[in-house]
């Protein structure tokens, strides 16, 4: 059994809170499928709630810290080294279709470094944590590593398909095209917190997505980490939470092999 630290019990206490009221309004939701106006400004609001209570809960146990939030963008504090990265509900086209494959992401970040994250499913109940330099967990019981196959042929992979709006289809598809052929499997689950949080408890041997947000990543990065894995930009090139970061992800192994068949469809 292992206990986190007192920092990373505010980020689960959190997490925890917010999760329930997500998972009250996730009940909701699924209700409201077959209304007429459709759930989704329900969901936005469930969204913002869920963000509000994480910037209280989090405010209240460490003051001073800003706070990086994807529905209200930056609240600085007095503290500049720390920054929460939050993304309160990732996987929102899953929520709004009353899928369970959701989660609320928390990061800690300090002098550019991520310290501290938690990612949170409250469909599920799963909680994966990590602290920098203790290791990656999923609830008290489990201590995560990175999946250890190291054939592309075995490998399952996840992915992000950009949808309307978003950049990149093409390229998408060429991506596609050089992994697919070559793998066990790709999957598109819906939401890039959990995708990360399951390379780095073994689940997903890999996972590639472009054109993502900090917040979307920044608790994954950590996880794994922490779990020994390797996380990289799309190009190879050094991981961070700047301009739209690409993600790659995998054990050692597979981190070149991947890489050059991304590379193939640069190209
Ligand atoms: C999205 C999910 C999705 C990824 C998108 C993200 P949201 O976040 O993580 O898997 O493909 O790029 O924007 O909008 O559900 O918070
Ligand atoms: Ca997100
Ligand atoms: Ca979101």
């Amino acid at each position: 059994m292992t206990t986190p630290s007192g920092l990373l019990q505010v980020m689960i206490g959190a997490a925890r809170k917010a999760g329930r009221r997500l998972a009250r309004d996730f009940g909701e939701v699924q209700e409201l499928q077959v209304s007429k106006k459709g759930p989704s400004d329900f969901v936005t609001a469930a969204d913002l709630k869920a963000e509000e209570i994480l910037l209280e809960e989090l405010t209240k146990a460490r003051p001073g810290y800003g706070f990086l939030g994807e529905e209200r963008g930056l609240v600085e504090g007095t503290d500049k080294t720390h920054t929460w990265v939050v993304d309160p509900l990732d996987g929102t086209t899953n929520f709004l279709h009353g899928l369970p494959h959701f989660a609320i992401n928390i990061a800690l970040e300090r002098d550019k470094q991520i310290v501290a994250a938690v990612t949170f499913n409250p469909a599920t109940d799963e909680l994966f944590w990590a602290e920098r330099g203790k290791g990656a967990f999923l609830g008290q019981e489990r201590r995560l590593r990175v999946a250890a196959r190291r054939q592309l042929g075995d490998a399952l992979l996840a992915t992000g398909i950009p949808f309307a709006g978003k950049p990149g289809h093409a390229q998408f598809l060429k991506e596609l095209h050089q992994i697919s052929q070559r793998v066990a499997g790709v999957r598109r689950f819906g939401s890039a917190a959990l995708d990360m949080a399951y390379v780095a408890a073994g689940r997903f041997d890999g996972y590639w997505e472009r054109d993502l947000k900090a917040w979307d990543v920044a608790a994954g990065w950590l996880l794994i980490t922490e779990a020994g894995g390797t996380v990289s930009r799309i190009d190879g090139s050094a991981f961070g939470l700047e301009d739209a970061p690409s993600v790659l992800a995998s054990n050692a192994e597979l981190h070149p092999l991947v890489l050059e068949r991304l590379k193939a469809a640069a190209g």
